[in-house]
Formats: structure tokens, sequence, C-alpha cells
């Protein structure tokens, strides 16, 4: 009887102590006289985040409440912990730019000693994040991208076939699962070496994983948030971040196309190559080279980052070009117009001209940036927002609402159009850089712009080259987003009409 009593006293004691770190946390931004919404416990302001509402959604409403305040910033908290959303492009260009020095890092997790995949350039902070970005930069170089473009064309090539022997069978497509296809396949060749063979077949190995890995993580966006505020603690109770399955299966692949190319001297100008190149270089320095295991983590990033955006960047263009179908012409001529200006071939050079293409994927990523936040973290000192007396304290992450900022009518007058003319060059000069981030900015912008760019040119100019797209009955109207995944993603695909152009 007197062990039921203390076991409760002591639930009870529990409960009091939490209920008092809550209500202490969360009056951490009223007292730095900055906008928040009404936290609960134990969710701060997360609680419905990835079950009915897709994260760029939340900082959106965020952002539109409270930017029309003229704040620079709004509080928000994760649980209790406070997190800082900005809303001033000149505090965007200071962090993502400027005071870069002290706003390098994301404050992800992961753990390289039980789940090294995870520890890839996107998660990975400090000197560790800065060194081997320094090695992975000219992986991407314009010349880099020169060699790799035949093998994306070709693979292109490979999508326009296997797109004419679908619609035979059926002109009603979701669209969606086949783009993912196709940047799996040419992913898997840059990055692997890999003819992965999506296209033939819906369910290839590398293109189910690749949907395990972004359709069905490990983890909750609840339970991420939670170890993202106890990181050490995660540590130590070896919390993954990814799939087992997964895990594995990328594991071996890199391993045996590792010891395959060595054996056999096998040298293709792709990432894999770069990678064992950092990996075997001779040097005294041992920050220069790399582990199997950070090799293994690097090419899984480029894996996931480089398939998932690409695709569902050219899924969301080929709806709004279904919709808006004179635009859908005029991109169309213009991919023609290139073609005549280059004899016919399609070459590097003359990918890189086109650019009414250029403005359409510009405007695309306006509307649908992949990744709709960018995250930072205050390093090394407190930082006083210019201008104000808030100041940020060292270690407060930070939510930068790059889908927010590119629908607001201020920077973009009627932001639901669709209107590549916003990217002509005349008013991209008008207008503040900070504006448009899809790729980020700064030093720490997206790595695979280059590459992410020339997939996307390249599957754009083969699919209007070869099919016209309408609405069917299935397309979504409107489009809503998946709550749970990071990527911005519809629900449900996207189903369009394909009828073949006869030459
Ligand atoms: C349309 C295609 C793509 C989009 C929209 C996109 C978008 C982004 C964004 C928004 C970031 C965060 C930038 C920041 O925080 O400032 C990022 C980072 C990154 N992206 Fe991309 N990406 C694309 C394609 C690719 C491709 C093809 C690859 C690799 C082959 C890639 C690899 C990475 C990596 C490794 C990072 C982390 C960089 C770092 O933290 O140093 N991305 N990407």
């Amino acid at each position: 009887m007197e062990l039921i009593s203390v076991s409760i006293l002591v639930f009870i004691s529990i409960l009091t102590l939490l209920y008092a770190y809550f209500k202490y946390s969360f009056g951490y931004w009223k007292s730095k006289n900055v906008p928040y919404d009404e936290p609960s416990i134990p969710f701060g302001n997360i609680k419905n985040l990835g079950k009915t509402i897709h994260l760029t959604q939340f900082a959106k409403n965020a952002y539109d409440k409270y930017k029309p305040t003229g704040a620079k910033i709004c509080g928000l908290y994760v649980f209790a912990r406070p997190m800082a959303l900005i809303l001033d492009l000149d505090l965007v260009k200071s962090i993502l730019i400027k005071d870069f020095s002290n706003f390098y890092e994301k404050g992800f997790y992961y753990n390289e000693e039980d789940d090294p995949l995870s520890a890839h350039l996107f998660s990975l902070d400090g000197t560790k994040w800065k060194t081997l970005r320094a090695k992975l930069s000219p992986t991407f170089t314009s010349g880099k991208m020169k060699f790799m473009f035949q093998t994306v064309v070709e693979v292109g090539e490979r999508f326009r076939d296997c797109l004419f022997d679908v619609v035979e069978q059926n002109d009603e497509l979701e669209i969606k699962d086949l783009l993912a296809r196709f940047s799996t396949d040419v992913i898997g060749t840059c990055a692997f070496g890999i003819e992965c063979n999506s296209l033939k077949d819906p369910n290839a190995e590398f293109r189910r994983y690749g949907r395990i890995a972004f359709g069905e993580p490990r983890n909750s966006f609840l339970k991420s948030a939670l170890v993202g505020g106890f990181q050490k603690l995660a540590k130590k109770l070896k919390v993954k971040v990814i799939r087992d399955d997964v895990s594995e299966f990328f594991m071996n692949v890199v391993r045996e196309t590792v010891e395959f190319r060595e054996k056999n001297n096998v040298n293709r100008n792709d990432f894999m190559d770069i990678l064992i190149k950092l990996k075997n270089q001779e040097t005294t320095d041992k920050d220069k080279v790399i582990t199997l295991n950070e090799v293994a983590a690097q090419a899984f990033v480029f894996y996931l980052a480089g398939f998932e955006t690409s695709s569902s960047t050219l899924t969301f263009c080929l709806y709004e070009l279904a919709i808006n179908t004179e635009i859908q012409n005029k991109t169309r001529k213009a991919v023609q117009e290139a073609f005549e200006r280059h004899n016919g071939k399609c070459t590097y050079e003359m990918m890189m001209d086109m650019p009414y293409v250029d403005q359409v994927l510009q405007e695309t990523l306006r509307k649908y940036p992949s990744i709709g936040n960018l995250n930072r973290k205050v390093v090394h000192h407190d930082y006083r927002i210019p201008g104000t007396q808030t100041v940020l304290e060292k270690g407060t992450p930070i939510l930068i609402p790059a889908y927010a900022i590119q629908r607001d009518a201020e920077y973009y007058p009627n932001p639901e159009k669709f209107d590549p003319e916003r990217f002509n060059s005349e008013a991209a000069k008008e207008r503040n850089p900070m504006c448009w981030l899809p790729f980020g900015d700064g030093p720490r912008n997206c790595i695979g712009l280059r590459f992410g760019m020339m997939q996307a040119r390249i599957g754009l100019l083969t699919l209007l080259n070869n099919f016209e797209f309408s609405l069917s009955s299935k397309t979504p109207n409107p489009l809503q987003f998946e709550a749970k995944q990071f990527i911005l993603a519809p629900v449900g695909g996207v189903y369009l009409k394909l009828k073949p152009i006869k030459m």
C-alpha cells in the first residue's frame, strides 16, 4: 500500500515538474517581445504537423499572420524548444550570406556510429560539414556536368521510348511515379554507375528502396522533432534515422560498386568515381580523405536529394503546363527553336540555350519549392538582429520559410498564377534575390543545383518534344500536399493525359 502511495507521489511530482518546465519554457518568446502563437503542452505549436498539415503550409500560416505586423521574426515552439521563423528578407540575407559564419549549421540529428548513412552532407554540422563540403564541391562543376550530360540524355531517350509504350496501352497516366522512375535511373547511373531499370520495371530495387526511404520513413515527424531536441541522449540510446532495410540495401550497393571499380580499375567520370578518388587519395592530411562509410553516406544523399526533388519539380511543371496550354505551346516552341539553332542536336550548349524553358522551371520552383523551408542554427555567439533590440541566442534553431516568401503577393503579385514572365531577365533583375530560394543560398546552398537543373531541363525538353499534356478527370484540383513527407509532394500523385506528337 505504502509502495503505491510513494509511486503515485513520484508520478505526481514528475508531472508537476514537467508542467513547470513547459510553462517556464513557453515564456521564452514573450520575454523577448517576439510575436508567437500560444503553444500547448506537450507539442508546443506542432501538434498537427506531419499529420494533417505539411511543414511548408504551417510555416506559411505563421508568416502570413506575423509579417504584416512588421516584425522581423516570429517565435515557434517545437515541443518546449523555441525556434525562430524569419519574416524579413534582409535578415534572410544576413543569415544565409553576410553573417553565414555564425549560421552555417542546421542542427539536424545524425548518428555516424550506429547509422552511418545518416551522416551525409545535408545533415552534418561543424568542421565535418565544412571539410566535406570543400571536398565535394568540385564534384558539381559545369565541367563535371558536361561529362555526365550524355548519360542523362540517354536515360531521357529510354524514358521517351518507355512512355510511348505505356501511352499505347493507356493515355491517362500518373506522372509522378513515371518521373521518379526517370530520375531514379538518372541518379542511379550517375551516383552508383548502375542501370537501375526502374523505367521498365516499376518495382526495380532502387526505385523500391527510394520510395520506402521517402514514403515510409523510420520516424514520424513528431519523433524526429523530439530526437532533434535531445540529440546527445538520442545518440546514447543509439536512435537511428534510416530504416534498416534501406540502410542495408544502400550499404551493400556501395560496397559492391566500390570493390568492383577498384578491382577492375573502372573510370566512369560519375559521382562514384569522384568519391572513390577522395577515399583513395595519397595524402598525409587525414582530413582530406573520406572513409567507405562516408562514401556511402554521400552517394546515398546524392541519390535521395537527386531523384525526389527533380521528379517532383517536373511533376508540378507538367501539371501547370497542362492547365496553361498556351505556356505549354510556347515552351515546346522554345525547345524546337533551340534544336534548330543547334543543328537539330541535343548538346550541352543547346540545353543551356533555352532561356524560356529555364523561366518555366524557375516559376515551377517558385510555386513548388521541393524543400519548402531552409534550416539554420545560431552557432557561435548570440546575434542581435540588425535594427532591433531582439537577440537570437546561441543555439537557437532557425526556419526560413522559402515557400511562404515565394507565394508572398508583395514580391510576386497574384502569387497563385503560374507566370514564367516573372523570370524574364528584366523582371528578375528588379527583384530581391532572397525572394527565390528553391536551392537555398549562400555557402550552404544546394550543392547539386547544376545537376538538378540539368536533369530537369533534359526531362522537360524530351517530354515536350514528344508529347502533349492535358488535364484528365483524375487530375487533382486543387493540389494538396502530402503532410508527412519531407519533400513537397502531391497527395495521390498527378494524373494527366498524354498524346504523342507525330514528327
Ligand atoms: C530540382 C532539384 C533540387 C532542388 C530543388 C534542391 C533543393 C535543395 C535545397 C533547398 C537545399 C538546402 C539549401 C540550403 O539550406 O540553403 C539542398 C541541399 C542539398 N542538395 Fe539539393 N536540390 C535539388 C537537386 C539536388 C541534386 C541533384 C543533388 C545531388 C546530386 C542535391 C544534393 C544536395 C545536397 C548534398 C545538399 C546539402 C548541401 C549542404 O548542406 O552543404 N540536390 N538542395
